[in-house]
């Protein structure tokens, strides 16, 4: 199975308890973010990591409120945490602040490890997979770990029925032609949009859509340029009614930071569960902020809409999109 880091090291069983902690970010760093942005600044001390917003870090068209990226700290909070129960550390959330976005994340006391590293391979290999997915049903047992991590604050709905995906798709195609007139939302995008044969560690290669090598190297200028969402919108429309078994909405009761730090953390242990049995995900998140009425209709719920996803079984993959290394985001202190 191919894995997302290069180089693993050894877990620094007689280092001190900072370096413990420093070692675990590799795993951090595997978590999703909004285009790949990577939207962390790691402060590690002998009992804590806090994530922090980076110096000038800022999507304002496509995450005015910071809430994706509280969303992201929730899927590296939950990596930090299984990679740590994995070597007998126990993390919990200690902090979320609002303004400056900011979580921290406390050392309990330690247990014994796992015997197993089921968890750290889901962590290193889980990637966003946004081909055509069989229709083949998932596991019930996978159903039913989705459905269970509804709680007094978020309310979980799984669609599977065609009419309704399709309607489903409907919503994402349209909403994401909607969002692609602004040309400063295009702008935003096409800035983390980079070629198949890039070299930098942050942003989306073409590969991870399908776009060969070519179209690359012209993609992000296209993108800049003209709403391509019209011209997408067929393929989506396609995927979502013939090419998916189960589309996932998670709703939070209210829109704090908790909320959608929350939120961030039950996305990524589905995914990596998911992972675990083969499956894979995809977020879209066109419609989330704007179409609020619309999918709470579609989905049977109500509230504030924070993630929407396919689930199901892969027919392709892609290479996974690199990271800038742990040593490039983290101050120990
Ligand atoms: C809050 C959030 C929103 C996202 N929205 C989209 C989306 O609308 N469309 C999409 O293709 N990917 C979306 N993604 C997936 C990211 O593009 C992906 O996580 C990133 O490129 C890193 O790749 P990986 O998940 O394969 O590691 C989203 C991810 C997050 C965390």
């Amino acid at each position: 199975m191919r894995h997302i880091l290069s180089g693993r090291q050894e877990f620094p069983s007689d280092g001190s308890s900072q370096d413990q902690l420093f070692f675990l970010l590799q795993y951090a760093i595997c978590a999703p973010s909004v285009l790949n942005a990577q939207p962390w600044h790691f402060v590690v001390s002998d009992t804590t990591i806090t994530i922090n917003l980076p110096e000038g870090f800022a999507q304002p068209n496509l995450d005015p409120d910071w809430n994706y990226t509280a969303f992201t700290y929730g899927c590296v909070a939950e990596n930090l945490k299984r990679a740590g129960r994995a070597y007998g550390l126990d993390f919990t959330i200690s902090d979320v602040q609002a303004s400056p976005l900011q979580v921290t994340l406390r050392l309990g006391e330690q247990r014994v490890p796992l015997a197993h590293e089921g968890d750290l391979v889901a962590i290193t290999t889980r990637q966003s997979n946004r081909f055509p997915y069989t229709t083949e049903p998932l596991p019930e047992g996978l159903r039913s770990y989705i459905t269970s991590l509804a709680s007094d604050e978020h309310t979980i709905s799984v669609v599977t029925d065609k009419d309704t995906r399709v309607r489903i798709g409907e919503c994402v195609a349209q909403t994401t032609s909607e969002l692609f007139k602004d040309p400063a939302v295009r702008a935003e995008v096409a800035e983390w949009k980079r070629t198949n044969s890039t070299k930098k560690k942050d942003g989306m290669p073409g590969f991870v859509m399908g776009i060969p090598k070519v179209v690359s190297y012209v993609f992000p200028w296209l993108l800049k340029k003209f709403n391509i969402g019209p011209k997408v919108a067929p393929k989506t429309l396609k995927v979502f009614a013939d090419h998916t078994s189960d589309v996932v909405m998670i709703n939070g009761v209210s829109s704090t930071m908790e909320s959608w730090v929350q939120a961030g953390v039950m996305y990524q242990s589905i995914a990596l569960e998911a992972n675990k049995l083969g499956v894979v995900t995809s977020i879209h998140s066109a419609p989330v902020a704007v179409a609020v009425d619309e999918l709470n209709t579609l989905f049977a719920l109500s509230g504030v809409p924070q993630v929407l996803f396919r689930i199901g079984y892969p027919t392709q993959t892609a290479p996974h999109t690199a990271r800038k290394s742990v040593d490039d985001v983290t101050t120990r202190i």
